[in-house]
């Protein structure tokens, strides 16, 4: 059976904190996340199976239902000391969310998603003519063409770096960026791993490089598609900033965010809206990293359910959500592999991610993921060809159900 070995590796290994017994295996993960209800652990429709984490995950029932019930509770009491003890739940969130990547909560700010918390990065960096800012070519809009807005207004200069696609070796890549350094280059920003090729860049050499070569360098790192997805250590990834949505791979509440900024990198970064917790004055009142989130009155509900969400990935543990999902997406890649059916992913362990992409082209791409909808009842993309990313909900049977459907489209595909 395809993928069957790692499949079943899953299965050592994985401790839930007392919340199930032993973990691995599906429906242990989504058992574990939706708590004493694994039938509930996730509420699609059988035939509406999302395979799109990369864009949007479905929030498990129970942070479902937390956010609902924290809603509730705030509209049932408004007064001022309800709602704090319902806001108070975000230093729970951000304290949880700072410990998994290995950062200070004080470095951490929850924003509502990547776009955010990339914008205040492009936004918040001052440069100005004969600056220059260099970027992954695969990076998302928000971290790409935004960079180019700015630029226009403020007249430094944007240039983009290629990584060879089938790139074999880390110093391959590696030497791809830093070759792309200039005298004037001040900032450099790439994605984690590509949306639009699922290849995950080996960021801690990169930034270890640049560092080398560039001590000052501001190096901003897209997490949207590593949040939740992998365990990640920022302090040894060694960026100066880093941004998530949580309604991705971290399978929390939508329109939540994170944005770390390294702490002594702070005073480089300035905050882009102002308004309420800010403070009084024109120094901030709030310390570190909340001043990226002065935003007025936010969606508190859906804040506290987040720390419920940090819960869940401490319970289950990153390493053992990242094997999971890996697990399901080797499947996948392996089937595909099998069917001799062209990939745009790298496959080399140390590029490959959950983000699996398949050559399409143009004209099919955009009715691919309808005839896959229609054929296996599974919810994939058309972002860079045919796009899966499948996660913790996805079973093996989800993904026997995509390889004979692509089974079936072969001559769309190539
Ligand atoms: C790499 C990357 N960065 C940023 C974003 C934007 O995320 P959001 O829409 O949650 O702000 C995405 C969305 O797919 C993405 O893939």
């Amino acid at each position: 059976m395809i993928g069957r070995r790692a499949w079943l590796g899953l299965a050592s290994g994985v401790s839930a904190a007392g919340m199930v017994g032993t973990l691995g295996t599906w429906p242990g993960v989504a058992a574990a996340l939706a708590g004493p209800a694994p039938d509930s652990a996730f509420g699609f429709a059988p035939d509406r199976v999302p395979m799109n984490a990369a864009n949007l995950c479905p929030m498990p029932s129970a942070i479902g239902a937390a956010v609902a019930r924290f809603a509730a509770e705030l509209d049932r009491d408004m007064s001022a000391g309800n709602r704090r003890r319902v806001e108070g739940f975000k230093e729970t969130a951000r304290a949880g969310i700072a410990r998994q990547l290995g950062v200070d909560a004080d470095e951490v700010a929850i924003v509502r998603n990547t776009s955010e918390a990339n914008g205040i990065v492009v936004q918040g960096l001052e440069l100005a003519a004969g600056d220059e800012v260099l970027l992954w070519d695969q990076n998302h809009p928000s971290n790409h063409l935004a960079w180019r807005v700015r630029a226009r207004r403020d007249g430094f200069t944007v240039r983009e770096f290629p990584v060879p696609a089938h790139a074999a070796s880390i110093d391959e890549v590696v030497d791809a960026v830093t070759a792309a350094l200039t005298p004037g280059t001040r900032v450099v920003s790439f994605t984690h791993v590509s949306n639009v090729t699922g290849f995950r860049m080996p960021a801690a050499e990169i930034c270890a490089a640049l560092r080398a070569r560039a001590p000052s360098l501001f190096i901003h790192v897209d997490g949207a598609q590593t949040w939740g997805a992998r365990a990640a250590d920022l302090r040894a990834m060694g960026c100066d900033s880093f941004s998530g949505s949580a309604h991705k791979w971290y399978l929390g509440p939508r329109e939540t965010g994170m944005l770390y900024v390294r702490a002594d990198r702070q005073d480089e970064v300035a905050a882009t809206v102002v308004s309420i917790p800010w403070g009084g004055d024109v120094t901030p009142e709030v310390t570190g990293a909340r001043r990226y989130e002065a935003l007025g009155q936010r969606d508190d509900a859906a804040i506290a359910a987040l720390a419920e969400t940090v819960a869940w990935h401490d319970a289950l543990t990153p390493a053992a959500v990242e094997r999971a999902s890996s697990a399901v997406a080797e499947r996948l890649r392996e089937g595909v592999e099998d069917l001799g059916l062209p990939l745009v992913s790298n496959g080399h362990p140390d590029f490959r991610s959950s983000v699996v992409i398949l050559r399409a082209g143009d004209g099919a791409r955009r009715r691919l993921p309808e005839l896959i909808l229609e054929d296996a009842g599974v919810i994939a993309a058309a972002t860079g060809g045919l796009r899966f990313s499948p996660h913790v909900y996805n079973t093996p049977a989800h993904v026997d159900r995509v390889l004979a459907a692509l089974a079936r489209h072969r001559d769309l595909l190539g």
